[in-house]
């Protein structure tokens, strides 16, 4: 039994993306992807999963990863994606994923992956000592998008290689096994008024869970007087706001809380800007912290809501998982045709 129905959409395009449960959501994660699901949710046939396969590329406590999920899937269901419309779940109750993975690791080049500059990132100094996962990470994200051939991926603009990856895949895979158009060749949704959140204690750097400071971001579960607080001590400097945006250049944190005004109040930093010019930050902080709390606070106490009643939870994540399922199954089956596997 599922009670959720397909929405209604534009043409054959269908919106795909997810989350990792690795770590507390933020406002960037928030403002960059949640809110734009919530949105493209009427606009296109969309699907959400919490990303737990590609969770376990760096050690996660098993005892702690299905409330991390539903943790994840708490946050979907309080920003305001609708399990009646969007299609969510979690990634490991679909094992096609998975399976076209192992496809894909077959389609892709080395050569590929090894331009990955996620993968440097995380890796480090010591990528002897990584999992073979981490490095495989963009694969395995490619068979999460082509499973459903989904056409729009709404992702932070740190994803974009990822979805040019993807493309290269799916055009290898419809070149190599004769199967031109079999797979579409997705497009990165970037844009937007949250697409680069960046951290509040140092404007160079993206908000990030894996920040050592948790003074650095805003997270979805802090309460009023932590989100005041946090804004209250963000880095900034000492001179008044200019009248014109441009004026900011090269004054990254000013720039960060102008673009974050911006985008929870949904108006145009110029706007903001203007409001503001010839005051410095004592005069915008306040204002920016009511806000932030006006917005951040509800989602807080739904999230908190939500989760006393894992049950529910995982019975939306049951009902998207099947019709994930039913979605992803002629998919596969075309697939192991092509490359000419057993089949049921
Ligand atoms: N890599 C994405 C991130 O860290 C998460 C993710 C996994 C994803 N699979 C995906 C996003 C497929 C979009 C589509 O943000």
């Amino acid at each position: 039994m599922t009670d959720q129905a397909p929405a209604p959409y534009a043409g054959n395009k269908r919106v795909l993306s997810g989350v990792q449960p690795s770590g507390d959501l933020h406002l960037g994660n928030y403002l960059g992807a949640l809110v734009k699901f919530a949105r493209l949710q009427h606009e296109m046939e969309t699907f959400i999963f919490v990303a737990d396969l590609h969770a376990i590329t760096a050690w996660q406590d098993p005892k702690k990863l299905k409330q991390q999920v539903r943790e994840i899937a708490a946050a979907y269901l309080a920003t305001g994606l609708d399990p009646k419309v969007a299609t969510i779940f979690a990634q490991s109750a679909v094992p096609a994923h998975a399976e076209l993975a192992w496809v894909f690791n077959c389609v892709a080049r080395l050569g590929w992956l090894d331009r990955m500059t996620q993968f440097k990132d995380k890796a480090g100094k010591h990528k002897e000592r990584e999992s073979v996962g981490l490095y495989t990470y963009p694969v395995l994200q490619a068979a999460d998008i082509l499973i459903y051939k989904a056409t729009h991926v709404p992702v932070g603009e740190d994803q974009r290689q990822h979805l040019e990856l993807t493309r290269d895949i799916a055009a290898k895979f419809n070149h190599d096994f004769d199967a031109e158009g079999f797979f579409p060749l997705p497009e990165a949704l970037t844009q937007g008024p949250g697409a680069r959140i960046m951290s509040l204690r140092d404007g160079s750097v993206k908000m990030s869970k894996s920040d050592p400071s948790d003074n650095s971001r805003i997270n979805l579960t802090d309460d009023a007087d932590a989100i005041s607080q946090k804004i209250r001590k963000a880095r900034t400097d000492a001179d008044v706001l200019p009248e014109k945006l441009e004026d900011l250049a090269g004054r990254a944190e000013a720039l960060n809380l102008i673009g974050v005004y911006a985008a929870l109040s949904q108006r145009a930093a110029q706007d903001v800007l203007s409001e503001f010019a010839g005051q410095g930050f004592g005069a915008l902080k306040p204002k920016l912290a009511d806000l932030a709390v006006s917005v951040m606070g509800p989602i807080g106490g739904e999230m908190r809501r939500l989760l006393a009643d894992p049950a529910e939870i995982d019975r939306i994540l049951g009902a998207g998982a099947e019709r994930a399922r039913a979605v992803a199954a002629p998919t596969l089956a075309e697939v192991k045709k092509i490359v000419g596997y057993w089949g049921e």
